[in-house]
């Protein structure tokens, strides 16, 4: 006969097994609504504050203004992309083959979510794949 101990303990471990389980598939589905949102409100921004250099496609011009178009300055090191929007950019660089000599101000009004947003939708725009900025990634940075 089973004892009324061990049922109880059998009906306590399935009940905490199934909230763990729906808790991780909570979590999974609500890390990628928060990718969604921040590349929604990161258009946003992009709209507002960076597309008259830039261009809606991420094209830029023709020496005035790069392309964000899979460049390194957007895909690789984090750190440096978040200083771009942080401290503004002035180093003549040569992108697909055209000089940019003009500086690109400072945009440290925008606060550190607005950051993370920004750059999130520009590293999953134009044809661009790569992992969110996060706010505390931008914090991080700001302090440097
Ligand atoms: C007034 C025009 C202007 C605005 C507005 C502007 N940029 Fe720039 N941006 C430039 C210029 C010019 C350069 C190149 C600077 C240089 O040569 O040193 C540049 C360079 C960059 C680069 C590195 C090079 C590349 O093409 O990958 C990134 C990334 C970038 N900008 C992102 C942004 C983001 C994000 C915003 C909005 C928050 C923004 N820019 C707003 C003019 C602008």
């Amino acid at each position: 006969m089973l004892n009324k101990g061990y049922f109880y303990k059998t009906a306590i471990v399935a009940v905490v097994s199934v909230m763990l389980y729906s808790f991780n598939g909570f979590n999974t589905v609500n890390r990628q609504d928060g990718l969604k949102q921040s590349i929604e409100r990161g258009k946003k921004i992009y709209t507002q504050t960076c597309v008259s250099c830039h261009q809606v496609n991420g094209t830029g011009v023709p020496h005035l203004a790069p392309p964000l178009k899979g460049t390194d300055y957007v895909l690789k090191n984090k750190p440096r992309l978040i200083h771009i929007v942080l401290d503004g950019f002035n180093e003549d660089v040569e992108i697909e083959g055209e000089y940019y000599v003009n500086p690109m101000p400072a945009f440290n009004t925008l606060n550190d979510q607005q950051v993370a947003d920004v750059l999130t939708y520009i590293r999953n725009s134009f044809g661009n794949k790569a992992d969110a900025v996060t706010a505390a990634e931008v914090k991080a940075q700001r302090k440097k």
